[in-house]
C-alpha cells in the first residue's frame, strides 16, 4: 500500500532581491495505491519542486506530504521509502551496471545473496541480463537509461518518482523508452509519479494527468477526459498537437436558434465572420452568454473538408484559403485563413490540397468547447 497525499502544498523559494518565488502553489493530490499519475506542465511550472517536496529533498513552506495516512514532512528522504529517478541518471562511470545498481543496496549493508538476488531480478524485467559486467561508456543510452531505472527498482520503494527519465534520449529511444515503461507498469507494484513537460508521454503513459500552471494544479483527470474536456483555456491549449484553434466571438441569436458569430480579436466584427450554428448539447449553457463574448475552442481533427464547393454542412460552414500545407506522413497539417483568425485543420495525406486554394470546411461544433474571456474556465 502506497497511497500519496499533498495537502495545500506550497514552496516558496527566496529570489536573488529577496522577493518570494511560489514555485509550488497550495498543490492538493491524491495519488492512488498502485497509481500512475502523469505531472504535465511546461519548463519551470514547479514539477521538480514538487517531486523534491514528496521526496524530502526540500522542506514545504507550507502544507503536507502524506504517505499511507501518515504525515512526512519531517521524515529524512533516506526513511520515506522513495526512490527518485532523474533526467540526469548519472551513473558512477567506474562501476559496472551490476555495481551501479547494487551501490545503494551495499551502502545499506543489505547481505551479498539478496544484493544478487534483488539486481538480477531487475536486470531480467529491464532486459539487462546481458550487459551486467559492462561499464556505462560501453552501453547504449536506453541501456543506461535501464540501468538507473533498475538502481531504483531494486530498492524495492513503495513509491517511484521520475523527473523526466526520457528527454535526454533521442526521438526514436524515447519512444522505446516510453512502451518499455508501459510495461515495467504492469510487473511493478508501486505507485508512481512521472514528471514530463512532453504532452503525448503523459497521455499514453498517465492513469491520471495533473496539468500544472506556475505552481498551481489546473486540472487532474483521465487522459481521455483531459483530451475532451479541457477544464481552462491554458490546458486546452496545451494538450493536443497540433493545438486546439481558438476563435473569439459572441453567442448570438438569429434564425430561430443560438449561433457563435466570430469577432476581431480586438472585439470588432469582421468583414466576413465566421458564424456558426451551435450544437444542441451546448446551446443549452450557452443561453446564459447571449450577446456576451465567449471564446470556440475546435481541435484540428473536428475541423473536415467538404466533398465540394459550397457542400459544407449547413450551418457548420466555413470558407477559408490554404496559406502552408504541411505533410506529415500520415496525415496533413493545413494551415487556413478563414475569418479573423488563422487556423489549422488535419487531413487525410491522400488529401490533395496545395497553398492558395479556396477550401469549403465543416467544423464539428459538437465536439467544440466553449471558454470564458475573463475567467478562462470552461463553460461547455
Ligand atoms: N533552489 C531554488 N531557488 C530558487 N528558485 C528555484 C529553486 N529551485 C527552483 N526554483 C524556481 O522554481 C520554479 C519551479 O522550478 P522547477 O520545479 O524546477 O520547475 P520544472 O521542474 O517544472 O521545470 C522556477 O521558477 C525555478 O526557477
Ligand atoms: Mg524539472
Amino acid at each position: 500500500m502506497a497511497q500519496v497525499v499533498l495537502e495545500h502544498l506550497t514552496k516558496v523559494f527566496a529570489g536573488p532581491r529577496g522577493e518570494g518565488i511560489r514555485a509550488v502553489d497550495c498543490v492538493s493530490l491524491a495519488v492512488e495505491d498502485k497509481e500512475l499519475l502523469v505531472l504535465l506542465g511546461p519548463s519551470g511550472c514547479g514539477k521538480t519542486t514538487t517531486l523534491r517536496l514528496i521526496a524530502g529533498l526540500e522542506e514545504a513552506t507550507t502544507g503536507t506530504v502524506s504517505i499511507d495516512g501518515r504525515v512526512v514532512n519531517g521524515v529524512a528522504p533516506e526513511n520515506r521509502d522513495i526512490a527518485m529517478v532523474f533526467q540526469n541518471h548519472a551513473l558512477y562511470p567506474h562501476m559496472t551496471a551490476f555495481e551501479n545498481m547494487a551501490f545503494g543496496l551495499k551502502l545499506r549493508k543489505v547481505p551479498r545473496a539478496e544484493i544478487a538476488a534483488r539486481v538480477g531480478e531487475a536486470a531480467e524485467i529491464l532486459g539487462l541480463a546481458a550487459c551486467l559486467e559492462r561499464k556505462p561508456a560501453a552501453l547504449s543510452g536506453g541501456e543506461r537509461q535501464r540501468v538507473a531505472l533498475g538502481r531504483a527498482m531494486v530498492r524495492r520503494p513503495r513509491v517511484f518518482l521520475f523527473d523526466e527519465p526520457l528527454s535526454n534520449l533521442d526521438a526514436a529511444l524515447r519512444q522505446q523508452m516510453r512502451a518499455e515503461i508501459a510495461r515495467l507498469r504492469r510487473r511493478l507494484v508501486a505507485t508512481m509519479i512521472y514528471v514530463t513537460h512532453d504532452q503525448d508521454e503523459a497521455l499514453t503513459l498517465g492513469d491520471r494527468i495533473a496539468v500544472m500552471k506556475q505552481g498551481v494544479i489546473q486540472q487532474v483527470t483521465d487522459p481521455m477526459n483531459l483530451y475532451r474536456n479541457p477544464a481552462n483555456l491554458f490546458v486546452a491549449g496545451f494538450v493536443g498537437s497540433p493545438p486546439m484553434n481558438f476563435f473569439k466571438g459572441a453567442v448570438v441569436s438569429m434564425r430561430g436558434g443560438l449561433f457563435f458569430q466570430e469577432q476581431t480579436p480586438n472585439g470588432a466584427a469582421p468583414l466576413k465572420p465566421i458564424t456558426l450554428r451551435l450544437a444542441e448539447s451546448s446551446a443549452g449553457t450557452l443561453q446564459a452568454y447571449l450577446g456576451k463574448q465567449v471564446i470556440l475552442g475546435i481541435r484540428p481533427e473536428n475541423i473536415m473538408r467538404a466533398a465540394g464547393a459550397g457542400e459544407a454542412l449547413l450551418e457548420q460552414a466555413v470558407e477559408a484559403v490554404v496559406d502552408v500545407v504541411q505533410p506529415m506522413g500520415s496525415e496533413t497539417h493545413i494551415h487556413l485563413a478563414g475569418g479573423a483568425h488563422p487556423f489549422v485543420a488535419r487531413v487525410p495525406a491522400s488529401d490533395p490540397v496545395r497553398a492558395g486554394q479556396k477550401l469549403s470546411l465543416t467544423f464539428e461544433m459538437g465536439s467544440a468547447r466553449f471558454f470564458d474571456p475573463e475567467t478562462h474556465r470552461a463553460i461547455v
